[in-house]
């Protein structure tokens, strides 16, 4: 390798490493570049980062896609699951689980990290066995070090983080790689059939 061209690939890997870095430090959204007409659209002020609460339009959020949206500063995931990626997250022995607590603002406290208590029911669904398990959402910071992990990658199918190689579920529960905890939920809920409100 030329000295020019060792130069080139350094800088690369070095302008990838800090794009990571930036992007969760400040809060940008790495992930989900597509979606963010709609969601500009929707909040047209940039006053909202501020604000404590806000409503989410999940209507367009297709099965196997997720919506990335900007909240108090932070990527949140919103995620509609397919019956397979449900189905492997339901069917995880909680005892290979690197954590096993919930990690949810929504369950009380010791509650276990099962697919129900990760994900957020339907609006007017009541009992988590009514629960299909299509919504998935959490905060889209790496326990690790607060990089934005990549949606649908990994070994697991659910996220990849690559900046020390962590690997999620498709429930966010780390599964393999240096993070120590799983993706942490914050207050969620559905307020109608379509409109998630986060906090
Ligand atoms: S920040 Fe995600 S693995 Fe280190």
């Amino acid at each position: 390798m030329s000295h020019v061209q060792e130069h080139a690939a350094d800088h690369q890997g070095t302008r990838r490493d800090f794009l990571y870095y930036a992007t969760a430090g400040a809060g940008v959204v790495a992930t989900g570049a597509a979606v963010w007409p709609l969601v500009n659209q929707m909040n047209p002020s940039a006053d909202v980062q501020r604000l404590s609460s806000i409503r989410v339009d999940v209507s367009a959020v297709a099965p196997g896609t997720q919506l990335t949206v900007l909240w108090q500063g932070k990527p949140v995931f919103i995620r509609s699951r397919t019956e397979e990626e449900v189905k492997s997250a339901r069917d995880t022995d909680l005892a290979v689980l690197v954590d096993r607590a919930a990690e949810n603002e929504n369950t009380a406290a010791g509650a276990e990290a099962t697919d129900a208590n990760r994900t957020v029911m339907p609006f007017g669904v009541t009992d988590p066995k009514d629960n299909p398990g299509t919504w998935y959402v959490s905060l889209g910071v790496c326990t690790h070090l607060g990089c934005v992990p990549l949606d649908h990658q990994g070994d697991f199918g659910g996220w990849f983080c690559p900046c020390h190689g962590s690997h999620y579920d498709t429930a966010g529960r780390i599964r393999k790689g240096p993070a120590p905890k799983n993706l942490h939920i914050p207050l969620v809920a559905f307020v109608d059939d379509t409109t998630i409100k986060l906090g």
